[in-house]
């Protein structure tokens, strides 16, 4: 089932999302994360995003082009669930690349983030995984894990950044914005 996504100024994007159970049946909810992804042509998704606190987001990279800024050697490979993931390590050289999130629609910015991550966490069948991921693969690792902190991209821009995305940020919260994509926006009259 594709859910509308909750954009910017909901509360569930800002809490620290709760851990699953383990072994519990979390099939449909990976499966409506994916759909949801998928229909709003994104890369990765958190399940705040669709107004569940809990700890599982789901990538894929198999649908990036070859010629978007985002394709990498590997990609095709990158479609999984990541639950309950813990982050043990972020290393290696800081790089830039201008990040967007469903949450945020059509506001892009120049994020900097290590380039490589250690993570583990289950699949979605509940087998302990434990891996490395770098370039593109590690980035979006880092943006859907800051998801379950409670944490969006924009956070980590100057104060006068912030400033200047006050009225675009503002509008997307009254659902004042152009989406492909079904939002729930929290101030929408
Ligand atoms: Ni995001």
């Amino acid at each position: 089932m594709v859910h509308p996504i909750v954009v910017y100024g909901d509360p569930v994007l800002r809490q620290r999302a709760k851990e699953i159970k383990q072994g519990t049946d979390i099939s449909e909810l990976v499966t409506d994360l994916f759909e949801t992804m998928h229909a709003a042509n994104g890369i990765g998704l958190a399940a705040p995003q669709v107004g569940r606190s809990v700890r599982l987001f789901v990538v894929d990279g198999t649908t990036i082009s070859k010629d978007a800024e985002e394709a990498e050697p590997g990609m095709e490979n990158f479609k999984m669930a990541f639950v309950n993931p813990v982050l043990i390590e972020e290393l290696g050289k800081p790089w830039e690349f201008e990040e967007g999130c469903l949450s945020i629609p059509n506001i892009r910015e120049k994020i900097s983030r290590k380039g490589t991550v250690r993570i583990r966490y289950y699949d979605e069948n509940w087998n302990l995984k434990e891996e490395e991921y770098d370039g593109m693969k590690a980035r979006i690792i880092q943006h859907e894990y800051d998801h379950l902190e409670g944490k969006l991209f924009i956070d980590y821009l100057s104060p006068l950044k912030k400033r200047l995305l006050k009225g675009k940020l503002n509008d997307i919260s009254r659902g004042e914005v152009d989406t492909e994509y079904r939002i729930l926006a929290p101030l929408r009259k």
